[in-house]
């Protein structure tokens, strides 16, 4: 097999490849590069967007077992990965520039919606993605609770200016309103600040919009969904059984709305005594990854009860608990699994309504 060959069974391999953030065959995005071909082992440069990065590695792998399956004559593969950020588009009709916004949401008040939005934007963040955090609870705001923020969002050029959590932008009515105020709304009302939060917010460039959704999503779920073509939702619940009756309630109510599901996360799954290593099922165990395959949706994975976890939030240092690795490991695995569900989304969407790829 001559390496001119060999050249050419690349290229028509990557023809059956999809890149993940738009879907499109990776050999026509010009996002593998820079071949070398000798003695049967390959090399090549994939470079890869912010957005795509906290699943960087497996898709490299991906590609390169892919490629060792389709061309012949081959016996090793290298990728090198580079990461490069790509422009978000604007979406909807607000102006939001947001790669993707996925809410977090619950069939059931009490489950970790609030702890969980704010630990995926954070270690999202971590894994080198551009995030920013929206609180859609405007009833019973808890975000800036849990990551220590206060301070008035000033107004710049017309633009509401978010409280920034290190590098993330935050936006929530527990800036606006005092701490123990209680917010007393009608209907549109409530609309028009979630309006407000999309549109009037400077939210930058985003790869993702992560929003807490409030206990009962009905009311918030429908604004949204009027606003902006949501990318999907991520289920919480607890392993009772009445959470996941909930859970699939909440499942199939966004099955009708047309928004799709990422996945469904156990959270309060187990509980380990870090002093005997003993672990308790306190809630049970298990139970909505079953829903989930019942149900067909992805099981993102399990939040064990993690003492510090609800101690430290309520200290508002939600942010700091999450650089410790083990209380942070359950949420990684969970953001790895939301970007390969969004990814796989985008692979099985029609073709025509990928947006063109600008690197
Ligand atoms: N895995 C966990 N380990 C320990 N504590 C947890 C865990 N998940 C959530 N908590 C705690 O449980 C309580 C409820 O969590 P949270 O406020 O995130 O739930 P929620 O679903 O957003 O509630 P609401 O429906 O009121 O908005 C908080 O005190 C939080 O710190
Ligand atoms: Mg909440």
């Amino acid at each position: 097999m001559s390496d001119i060959d060999i050249h050419q069974q690349l290229q028509t391999a990557l023809e059956s490849f999809k890149e993940p953030e738009s879907g499109r065959p990776i050999s026509k995005t010009g996002q593998v590069s820079d071949w070398t071909v000798s003695e049967g082992v390959v090399g090549c440069r994939l470079s890869l967007t912010s957005m795509m990065q906290p699943i960087a590695t497996e898709i490299a792998d991906s590609l390169r077992d892919h490629l060792l399956a389709t061309v012949t004559g081959i016996k090793q593969v290298n990728v090198q990965l580079d990461i490069t950020y790509r422009p978000a588009p604007t979406i909807g009709q607000i102006g939001l520039k947001a790669k993707s916004v996925i809410a977090v949401a619950a069939g059931k008040g009490g489950v970790g919606k609030s702890t969980l939005a704010a630990s995926i934007a954070i270690v999202l963040g971590r894994m080198g993605a551009k995030v920013g955090l929206m609180d859609a609870d405007v009833y019973g705001p808890s975000i800036p609770h849990l990551l220590g923020l206060d301070g008035r969002p000033e107004i710049v050029d017309g633009k509401i200016q978010p409280i920034k959590s290190g590098e993330m932008p935050v936006m929530s009515m527990g800036f606006l309103v005092g701490k123990d105020q209680a917010v007393v709304w009608r209907g549109p009302m409530l609309h028009g600040s979630i309006t407000q939060f999309l549109r009037d917010t400077a939210w930058g460039e985003l790869d993702y919009l992560i929003i807490d959704m409030p206990p009962g999503t009905g009311d918030v779920a429908l604004t949204l969904s009027q606003l902006l073509p949501l990318s999907g939702v991520v289920i919480v619940c607890t392993p009772q059984e009445v959470a996941l009756l909930d859970a699939g309630k909440a499942i199939s109510m966004f099955e009708k709305t047309k928004v799709s599901v990422l996945g469904v996360v156990e959270n309060m799954s187990g509980f380990t005594d870090p002093q005997s290593g003993k672990t308790f099922d306190i809630f049970g165990k298990g139970g909505a990854r079953a829903k989930a395959e019942e149900l067909g949706v992805p099981f993102l994975g399990e939040v064990p009860i993690q003492i510090p976890l609800r101690s430290e939030s309520d200290q508002g240092r939600l942010a700091e608990v999450l650089l410790d690795p083990t209380i942070a490991k359950p949420f990684e695995n969970i953001c790895r699994g939301v970007v390969r569900s969004l990814a796989t989304q985008i692979a099985n969407r029609p073709t025509l309504s990928a947006p063109l790829p600008i690197l």
